[in-house]
Protein backbone atom coordinates (compact mmCIF):
# COMPACT_ATOMS: atom_id res chain seq x y z
CA UNK A 1 0.00 0.00 0.00
CA UNK A 2 1.52 3.58 -1.37
CA UNK A 3 2.13 5.63 1.75
CA UNK A 4 0.65 8.97 2.82
CA UNK A 5 3.45 11.28 0.77
CA UNK A 6 3.02 8.87 -2.63
CA UNK A 7 -0.80 8.91 -2.24
CA UNK A 8 -0.68 13.17 -1.57
CA UNK A 9 1.67 13.36 -4.48
CA UNK A 10 -0.88 11.49 -6.72
CA UNK A 11 -3.91 13.23 -6.01
CA UNK A 12 -2.25 16.29 -5.87
CA UNK A 13 -0.97 15.77 -9.39
CA UNK A 14 -4.37 15.02 -10.85
CA UNK A 15 -7.42 16.83 -8.93
CA UNK A 16 -7.71 20.01 -6.92
CA UNK A 17 -8.15 19.33 -3.62
CA UNK A 18 -7.68 22.71 -2.18
CA UNK A 19 -9.86 23.54 0.04
CA UNK A 20 -13.18 25.02 -1.40
CA UNK A 21 -15.93 27.88 -0.25
CA UNK A 22 -17.76 27.39 -3.68
CA UNK A 23 -17.97 23.33 -4.09
CA UNK A 24 -18.97 23.56 -0.09
CA UNK A 25 -22.36 25.79 -1.39
CA UNK A 26 -22.99 23.41 -4.59
CA UNK A 27 -23.28 20.69 -2.37
CA UNK A 28 -25.15 22.15 0.74
CA UNK A 29 -27.53 18.77 -0.08
CA UNK A 30 -24.89 16.54 1.42
CA UNK A 31 -23.67 18.92 4.24
CA UNK A 32 -27.33 18.82 5.39
CA UNK A 33 -27.18 15.38 6.44
CA UNK A 34 -24.24 15.89 8.59
CA UNK A 35 -24.21 19.49 9.51
CA UNK A 36 -25.24 19.00 13.33
CA UNK A 37 -21.89 17.12 13.47
CA UNK A 38 -19.56 18.40 10.80
CA UNK A 39 -18.22 21.87 11.21
CA UNK A 40 -18.45 24.37 8.23
CA UNK A 41 -14.48 24.74 7.70
CA UNK A 42 -14.08 20.86 7.72
CA UNK A 43 -16.71 20.78 5.25
CA UNK A 44 -15.33 23.44 3.30
CA UNK A 45 -12.20 21.14 3.10
CA UNK A 46 -13.84 17.51 2.48
CA UNK A 47 -16.01 19.00 -0.63
CA UNK A 48 -13.47 18.40 -2.98
CA UNK A 49 -12.55 15.06 -2.30
CA UNK A 50 -16.41 14.39 -2.17
CA UNK A 51 -16.77 16.11 -5.66
CA UNK A 52 -13.75 13.88 -6.82
CA UNK A 53 -14.68 10.89 -5.96
CA UNK A 54 -18.36 10.55 -6.74
CA UNK A 55 -17.20 12.10 -10.15
CA UNK A 56 -15.06 9.08 -10.56
CA UNK A 57 -17.33 6.74 -9.32
CA UNK A 58 -19.78 7.22 -12.29
CA UNK A 59 -16.29 7.17 -14.70
CA UNK A 60 -15.45 3.69 -13.18
CA UNK A 61 -18.98 2.51 -12.53
CA UNK A 62 -17.70 1.68 -9.03
CA UNK A 63 -19.99 2.28 -6.08
CA UNK A 64 -19.23 2.13 -2.26
CA UNK A 65 -20.36 0.34 0.33
CA UNK A 66 -19.82 2.26 3.71
CA UNK A 67 -20.00 0.28 6.93
CA UNK A 68 -21.86 2.28 10.04
CA UNK A 69 -19.27 2.99 11.64
CA UNK A 70 -17.15 5.53 9.02
CA UNK A 71 -16.98 8.70 9.73
CA UNK A 72 -19.76 11.41 8.43
CA UNK A 73 -17.95 12.66 5.31
CA UNK A 74 -17.68 9.15 4.19
CA UNK A 75 -20.96 7.57 5.33
CA UNK A 76 -23.27 10.60 4.32
CA UNK A 77 -20.43 12.38 1.27
CA UNK A 78 -19.54 9.27 -0.74
CA UNK A 79 -21.48 6.30 0.28
CA UNK A 80 -23.75 3.99 -2.06
CA UNK A 81 -25.14 1.89 0.23
CA UNK A 82 -24.75 1.90 4.24
CA UNK A 83 -25.42 -0.52 6.81
CA UNK A 84 -24.21 -3.24 9.11
CA UNK A 85 -21.91 -6.25 8.09
CA UNK A 86 -25.20 -8.22 7.02
CA UNK A 87 -26.75 -5.58 4.82
CA UNK A 88 -23.26 -4.49 3.46
CA UNK A 89 -22.68 -8.27 2.40
CA UNK A 90 -26.36 -8.52 1.01
CA UNK A 91 -25.87 -5.60 -1.17
CA UNK A 92 -23.06 -6.43 -2.76
CA UNK A 93 -24.24 -9.48 -4.11
CA UNK A 94 -27.05 -7.24 -5.21
CA UNK A 95 -25.71 -4.29 -7.10
CA UNK A 96 -24.53 -3.39 -10.55
CA UNK A 97 -21.19 -2.18 -10.84
CA UNK A 98 -17.53 -3.27 -12.26
CA UNK A 99 -16.36 -1.96 -8.74
CA UNK A 100 -16.87 -2.08 -5.06
CA UNK A 101 -15.14 0.27 -2.33
CA UNK A 102 -15.38 -1.69 0.61
CA UNK A 103 -15.62 1.78 3.00
CA UNK A 104 -15.33 -0.17 6.08
CA UNK A 105 -12.42 -3.24 7.42
CA UNK A 106 -10.55 -5.89 5.75
CA UNK A 107 -12.87 -8.88 6.58
CA UNK A 108 -16.34 -7.07 4.93
CA UNK A 109 -13.91 -6.38 1.65
CA UNK A 110 -13.17 -10.06 1.78
CA UNK A 111 -16.91 -10.84 2.39
CA UNK A 112 -17.37 -8.95 -0.96
CA UNK A 113 -15.07 -10.52 -3.00
CA UNK A 114 -15.91 -14.21 -1.88
CA UNK A 115 -19.56 -13.40 -2.43
CA UNK A 116 -18.78 -11.17 -6.20
CA UNK A 117 -15.82 -12.69 -7.23
CA UNK A 118 -16.08 -11.11 -10.64
CA UNK A 119 -16.24 -7.67 -9.27
CA UNK A 120 -12.59 -5.41 -8.65
CA UNK A 121 -12.72 -4.98 -5.24
CA UNK A 122 -10.78 -2.02 -3.77
CA UNK A 123 -10.00 -1.47 -0.03
CA UNK A 124 -8.76 1.66 1.07
CA UNK A 125 -6.14 0.51 3.34
CA UNK A 126 -5.09 -3.26 3.26
CA UNK A 127 -4.17 -2.77 7.16
CA UNK A 128 -7.45 -1.85 8.06
CA UNK A 129 -7.54 -5.18 10.36
CA UNK A 130 -10.24 -6.13 13.48
CA UNK A 131 -9.14 -7.91 16.49
CA UNK A 132 -11.65 -10.22 16.27
CA UNK A 133 -10.37 -11.43 12.79
CA UNK A 134 -7.06 -11.40 14.09
CA UNK A 135 -7.52 -13.78 16.87
CA UNK A 136 -8.58 -16.99 15.23
CA UNK A 137 -7.12 -18.94 12.51
CA UNK A 138 -8.24 -22.41 10.91
CA UNK A 139 -6.51 -24.04 13.24
CA UNK A 140 -8.32 -23.02 15.90
CA UNK A 141 -11.44 -24.27 13.97
CA UNK A 142 -10.21 -27.38 14.14
CA UNK A 143 -9.15 -27.19 17.82
CA UNK A 144 -12.56 -26.43 18.64
CA UNK A 145 -13.96 -29.07 16.61
CA UNK A 146 -11.31 -31.59 18.60
CA UNK A 147 -12.91 -30.46 21.69
CA UNK A 148 -16.66 -30.92 21.01
CA UNK A 149 -17.17 -33.56 18.22
CA UNK A 150 -20.34 -33.38 15.89
CA UNK A 151 -20.61 -29.69 16.91
CA UNK A 152 -21.55 -27.31 14.25
CA UNK A 153 -19.31 -23.84 13.59
CA UNK A 154 -21.31 -21.24 13.84
CA UNK A 155 -18.19 -18.27 12.96
CA UNK A 156 -18.88 -14.42 13.10
CA UNK A 157 -18.02 -12.88 9.91
CA UNK A 158 -15.27 -10.63 11.38
CA UNK A 159 -12.97 -13.01 10.27
CA UNK A 160 -10.53 -13.88 7.71
CA UNK A 161 -12.08 -16.28 4.26
CA UNK A 162 -9.61 -18.99 5.75
CA UNK A 163 -11.48 -19.07 8.89
CA UNK A 164 -15.11 -18.72 7.33
CA UNK A 165 -14.14 -22.27 4.68
CA UNK A 166 -13.32 -23.79 8.06
CA UNK A 167 -16.35 -23.35 9.54
CA UNK A 168 -20.08 -24.44 8.45
CA UNK A 169 -22.11 -21.35 8.21
CA UNK A 170 -21.31 -17.71 9.23
CA UNK A 171 -23.59 -15.27 11.28
CA UNK A 172 -23.42 -11.47 12.12
CA UNK A 173 -24.38 -9.72 15.20
CA UNK A 174 -27.83 -9.16 13.68
CA UNK A 175 -29.07 -12.81 13.11
CA UNK A 176 -26.71 -14.49 15.76
CA UNK A 177 -29.31 -15.72 17.77
CA UNK A 178 -31.66 -17.32 15.26
CA UNK A 179 -28.75 -18.73 13.18
CA UNK A 180 -27.45 -20.65 16.39
CA UNK A 181 -31.17 -21.69 17.39
CA UNK A 182 -31.50 -22.85 13.47
CA UNK A 183 -28.80 -25.55 14.16
CA UNK A 184 -29.67 -29.21 14.87
CA UNK A 185 -26.91 -29.92 17.47
CA UNK A 186 -27.52 -29.14 21.15
CA UNK A 187 -23.93 -27.83 21.62
CA UNK A 188 -23.39 -25.28 19.03
CA UNK A 189 -19.17 -23.64 18.60
CA UNK A 190 -19.33 -19.80 18.01
CA UNK A 191 -16.10 -18.11 16.96
CA UNK A 192 -13.88 -15.90 17.68
CA UNK A 193 -16.07 -13.67 19.41
CA UNK A 194 -16.59 -14.93 23.26
CA UNK A 195 -19.10 -12.17 24.35
CA UNK A 196 -20.80 -12.37 21.28
CA UNK A 197 -21.61 -16.39 21.95
CA UNK A 198 -22.06 -15.22 25.76
CA UNK A 199 -25.00 -12.83 24.71
CA UNK A 200 -26.09 -15.10 22.19
CA UNK A 201 -26.29 -18.12 24.75
CA UNK A 202 -28.12 -15.92 26.84
CA UNK A 203 -30.56 -15.96 24.86
CA UNK A 204 -30.89 -19.42 23.11
CA UNK A 205 -31.15 -23.02 24.66
CA UNK A 206 -28.30 -24.54 22.64
CA UNK A 207 -25.36 -25.06 24.91
CA UNK A 208 -23.06 -22.68 23.33
CA UNK A 209 -19.06 -23.23 23.41
CA UNK A 210 -16.69 -20.06 22.24
CA UNK A 211 -12.94 -19.60 21.22
CA UNK A 212 -11.75 -16.57 23.46
CA UNK A 213 -11.83 -13.69 21.40
CA UNK A 214 -12.71 -10.16 21.80
CA UNK A 215 -13.16 -6.85 19.80
CA UNK A 216 -10.88 -3.97 21.11
CA UNK A 217 -13.65 -1.05 21.15
CA UNK A 218 -16.15 -2.80 23.17
CA UNK A 219 -14.27 -4.91 25.68
CA UNK A 220 -13.75 -1.87 27.02
CA UNK A 221 -16.79 -0.93 28.65
CA UNK A 222 -17.69 -2.33 32.13
CA UNK A 223 -21.17 -2.31 33.77
CA UNK A 224 -19.69 -0.18 36.17
CA UNK A 225 -18.71 2.47 33.60
CA UNK A 226 -23.05 2.19 32.24
CA UNK A 227 -24.12 2.36 36.12
CA UNK A 228 -21.90 5.44 36.54
CA UNK A 229 -23.49 7.25 33.02
CA UNK A 230 -26.89 6.52 34.15
CA UNK A 231 -26.10 8.20 37.71
CA UNK A 232 -24.52 11.06 35.67
CA UNK A 233 -26.80 11.47 33.39
CA UNK A 234 -30.67 10.37 34.57
CA UNK A 235 -32.98 9.42 31.90
CA UNK A 236 -30.52 8.48 29.38
CA UNK A 237 -31.01 5.54 27.43
CA UNK A 238 -28.26 2.93 26.89
CA UNK A 239 -28.04 1.07 23.93
CA UNK A 240 -24.98 -1.40 23.65
CA UNK A 241 -23.47 -3.48 20.90
CA UNK A 242 -23.73 -7.52 21.49
CA UNK A 243 -19.59 -7.18 21.09
CA UNK A 244 -19.74 -6.16 25.03
CA UNK A 245 -19.06 -8.40 27.47
CA UNK A 246 -22.74 -9.99 28.84
CA UNK A 247 -22.82 -7.69 31.89
CA UNK A 248 -22.68 -4.82 30.16
CA UNK A 249 -25.41 -5.90 28.18
CA UNK A 250 -27.65 -7.11 31.09
CA UNK A 251 -27.17 -3.13 32.45
CA UNK A 252 -28.14 -1.68 29.35
CA UNK A 253 -31.70 -1.18 27.93
CA UNK A 254 -31.46 -2.58 24.41
CA UNK A 255 -28.77 -4.23 22.75
CA UNK A 256 -28.63 -5.01 18.84
CA UNK A 257 -26.20 -5.17 15.61
CA UNK A 258 -25.33 -1.42 14.48
CA UNK A 259 -28.57 -1.63 12.32
CA UNK A 260 -30.21 -3.10 15.00
CA UNK A 261 -29.20 -0.10 17.07
CA UNK A 262 -29.68 2.65 14.75
CA UNK A 263 -33.70 1.36 14.17
CA UNK A 264 -34.38 1.52 18.46
CA UNK A 265 -32.81 4.80 18.43
CA UNK A 266 -35.06 6.03 15.36
CA UNK A 267 -38.35 3.89 16.68
CA UNK A 268 -37.86 4.83 20.31
CA UNK A 269 -36.60 8.68 19.89
CA UNK A 270 -35.41 8.83 23.41
CA UNK A 271 -34.76 12.45 24.76
CA UNK A 272 -31.00 11.33 25.84
CA UNK A 273 -28.87 8.11 23.87
CA UNK A 274 -26.15 6.98 24.51
CA UNK A 275 -24.30 4.23 22.42
CA UNK A 276 -22.34 1.65 23.82
CA UNK A 277 -20.18 1.17 20.63
CA UNK A 278 -18.14 3.24 18.27
CA UNK A 279 -18.39 6.50 18.23
CA UNK A 280 -18.89 7.75 14.83
CA UNK A 281 -22.43 5.69 14.94
CA UNK A 282 -24.79 8.52 16.86
CA UNK A 283 -22.38 11.23 14.48
CA UNK A 284 -23.84 9.63 11.58
CA UNK A 285 -27.74 9.43 12.81
CA UNK A 286 -27.26 12.76 14.56
CA UNK A 287 -28.86 15.20 12.12
CA UNK A 288 -31.99 12.53 10.97
CA UNK A 289 -32.62 12.78 14.51
CA UNK A 290 -32.41 16.45 15.92
CA UNK A 291 -34.62 15.45 18.98
CA UNK A 292 -32.31 12.58 20.33
CA UNK A 293 -29.08 14.16 22.23
CA UNK A 294 -26.59 11.63 22.02
CA UNK A 295 -24.30 11.97 24.87
CA UNK A 296 -20.73 10.25 24.75
CA UNK A 297 -18.47 7.82 24.84
CA UNK A 298 -16.21 7.96 22.06
CA UNK A 299 -14.57 4.46 21.52
CA UNK A 300 -13.51 4.82 17.96
CA UNK A 301 -12.02 1.64 15.96
CA UNK A 302 -8.63 2.52 15.20
CA UNK A 303 -9.34 0.06 11.99
CA UNK A 304 -12.27 1.59 10.79
CA UNK A 305 -10.76 5.04 11.32
CA UNK A 306 -7.73 3.81 8.98
CA UNK A 307 -10.16 4.89 5.90
CA UNK A 308 -10.32 8.19 4.81
CA UNK A 309 -11.59 10.02 1.63
CA UNK A 310 -8.13 10.67 -0.07
CA UNK A 311 -7.36 6.83 0.37
CA UNK A 312 -10.92 6.39 -0.95
CA UNK A 313 -9.68 8.33 -3.67
CA UNK A 314 -6.26 7.62 -4.32
CA UNK A 315 -7.60 3.27 -4.73
CA UNK A 316 -10.25 4.74 -7.44
CA UNK A 317 -8.17 6.58 -9.20
CA UNK A 318 -5.03 3.85 -9.29
CA UNK A 319 -6.91 0.73 -9.08
CA UNK A 320 -4.76 -0.14 -6.10
CA UNK A 321 -5.79 -1.74 -3.45
CA UNK A 322 -7.64 -5.10 -4.93
CA UNK A 323 -8.96 -7.66 -3.34
CA UNK A 324 -8.07 -10.98 -4.38
CA UNK A 325 -9.01 -14.56 -2.44
CA UNK A 326 -7.49 -17.87 -3.01
CA UNK A 327 -10.44 -19.49 -5.53
CA UNK A 328 -10.35 -22.48 -3.64
CA UNK A 329 -10.83 -20.81 -0.26
CA UNK A 330 -13.61 -18.49 -1.57
CA UNK A 331 -15.72 -21.65 -2.82
CA UNK A 332 -15.92 -22.83 0.83
CA UNK A 333 -15.96 -19.34 2.37
CA UNK A 334 -18.93 -18.27 -0.08
CA UNK A 335 -20.63 -21.47 1.14
CA UNK A 336 -20.58 -20.77 5.02
CA UNK A 337 -21.28 -16.73 4.18
CA UNK A 338 -24.58 -17.93 1.51
CA UNK A 339 -25.53 -20.56 4.40
CA UNK A 340 -25.87 -17.92 6.73
CA UNK A 341 -27.56 -15.00 4.14
CA UNK A 342 -29.96 -17.85 2.59
CA UNK A 343 -31.24 -18.68 6.22
CA UNK A 344 -31.78 -14.78 7.21
CA UNK A 345 -33.78 -14.50 4.10
CA UNK A 346 -35.55 -17.25 4.81
CA UNK A 347 -36.05 -15.77 8.88
CA UNK A 348 -37.07 -12.69 7.35
CA UNK A 349 -34.36 -11.20 8.99
P1 LIG B 1 -22.37 -4.98 12.81
O1 LIG B 1 -22.58 -6.23 12.03
O2 LIG B 1 -23.33 -4.83 13.93
O3 LIG B 1 -22.36 -3.80 11.89
O4 LIG B 1 -20.96 -5.05 13.53
C1 LIG B 1 -19.74 -5.08 12.86
C2 LIG B 1 -18.63 -4.70 13.70
O5 LIG B 1 -17.48 -4.78 13.35
C3 LIG B 1 -18.96 -4.21 15.03
O6 LIG B 1 -17.82 -3.98 15.75
FE1 LIG C 1 -13.30 -5.31 14.70
FE2 LIG C 1 -14.18 -4.18 16.91
FE3 LIG C 1 -13.25 -2.66 14.96
FE4 LIG C 1 -15.61 -3.94 14.67
S1 LIG C 1 -15.12 -2.33 16.12
S2 LIG C 1 -13.95 -3.82 13.17
S3 LIG C 1 -15.17 -5.84 15.79
S4 LIG C 1 -12.06 -4.16 16.15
Amino acid sequence: MADLQTIRDTLSAHYDLAPSPQLAEDMADIYAKMDRVVTPPDWVMYAPYVKAINDLKAKRNAVILGHNYMTPEIFHGVSDFVGDSLQIAMKAQDVDADVIVQAGVHFMAETTKILCPEKTVLMPDMEAGCSLAESITADGIDEMRAKYPGAPVVTYVNTTADVKAASDICCTSSNAVQIVDAMESDTVIMTPDQYLAQNVANQSKKNVVYWPGSCIVHEQYTAQDLRDFREWNPGTRLIAHPECPPDVVAEADFSGSTSGIIKYVTDEKPEKAMLITECSMASNIADELPEVDFVGPCNMCPYMKKISLEKILYVLHTMEGQVEVDPAVADKARASVQKMIDLSKQLGL
